[in-house]
C-alpha cells in the first residue's frame, strides 16, 4: 500500500501545499479549498481550480511517478500480494505515467461534479461559466470534484481495508498534516505492516514510521521500486 502526497509531484513543477509562506499558489487554503469559500466567492474558487487544471498541460510525470507505474505493471495481481496506490494529489501525473491500481482520495482536477444530479464526469476545460451539466442539463451546478476541508475523502472503506491487509505501507512526499491520510501509518502499524516514509524533510508523522529515508522522491522512489521488484 503506497500513499503519495504533493512532494511526489514537486520535481515535475507542481507546487506543494505548504510552502514556506504558508500560501498555496498565492492563496490561503481557507479561501479556495472549503465549501464555505465556494459559497462566498464561487468565481474565485472556480478560477483558482481552472488555473490549476490548465497548469497540468505544462507538467510531466517525473521518475518517481514512472517508477510507481513500473511497479504496478510488474507487481503480481492475484496471488494475495496485491498493490494499491492511493494519492492525495489532484493532478493526473500517476495515471499519465501509467499507474492503474490507483485511487484519488482528495478528488481530481480533471473531474467535475454536478451538485444537481450528483454525476461526476471527466473535465478538461474551465468550469467558470461552464455550459450546462451534460448529464442533467442544469446550469451553474458544476463544481471541481475536489475534496475540500470539512468534506469526506473518497474511497475510505477500500483504502482502510487495503491497509488492514498490508505487509508494507509506504508514504511518499506527504507532510502528515491532513487526516485521515496522516493516520494511515498508525492503522498500518496496528495491522503489522512495515512502515516506510520517503520525504525530502522529516514530516509531522516521521516519528510514527519504523523507517524514514530523506531525499527527493525522484531519486528515492526508483531505488525503492528496484529493491521491491528484485526481492519480490
Ligand atoms: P504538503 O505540501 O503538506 O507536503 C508536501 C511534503 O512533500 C512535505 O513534507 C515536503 O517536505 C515534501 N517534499 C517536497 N518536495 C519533495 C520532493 N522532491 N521529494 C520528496 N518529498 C518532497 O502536501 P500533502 O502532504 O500532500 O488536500 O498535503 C496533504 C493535503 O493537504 C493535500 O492533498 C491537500 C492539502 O490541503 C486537499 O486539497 C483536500
Amino acid at each position: 500500500m503506497i500513499l503519495t502526497g504533493a512532494g511526489i509531484s514537486a520535481e515535475s513543477g507542481v507546487p506543494t501545499f505548504r510552502g514556506p509562506d504558508g500560501l498555496w499558489e498565492g492563496q490561503r487554503v481557507e479561501d479556495v479549498a472549503t465549501p464555505r469559500a465556494f459559497r462566498r466567492d464561487p468565481r474565485l474558487v472556480q478560477t483558482f481550480y481552472d488555473q490549476r487544471r490548465a497548469a497540468l498541460a505544462r507538467v510531466e510525470p517525473n521518475p518517481a511517478h514512472h517508477a510507481l507505474a513500473r511497479l504496478d505493471a510488474l507487481w503480481p495481481r492475484s496471488d494475495g500480494r496485491d498493490l494499491l496506490l492511493v494519492t492525495q494529489n489532484v493532478d493526473d501525473l500517476h495515471e499519465r505515467a501509467g499507474s492503474k491500481r490507483l485511487l484519488h482520495m482528495h478528488g481530481e482536477l480533471k473531474s467535475a461534479w454536478c451538485l444537481a444530479c450528483d454525476s461526476r464526469m471527466s473535465w478538461e476545460g474551465t468550469l467558470l461559466d461552464a455550459p450546462a451539466c451534460p448529464a442533467c442539463n442544469a446550469s451553474g451546478t458544476l463544481r471541481p470534484d475536489i475534496v475540500w476541508f470539512g468534506e469526506m475523502p473518497y474511497h475510505m472503506a477500500v483504502i482502510e481495508r487495503a491497509i488492514s491487509r498490508a505487509d508494507l505501507f509506504v508514504a511518499i512526499g506527504t507532510s502528515g498534516n491532513v487526516y485521515p491520510a496522516a493516520g494511515y501509518v498508525d492503522l498500518a502499524r496496528e495491522a503489522g505492516a512495515h512502515t516506510l516514509e520517503l520525504n525530502l524533510d522529516p514530516s509531522m508523522t516521521s516519528p510514527r514510521f519504523a523507517e524514514s529515508r530523506l531525499g527527493p522522491a525522484g531519486t528515492l522512489v526508483p531505488a525503492l521500486v528496484n529493491d521491491l521488484l528484485e526481492n519480490r
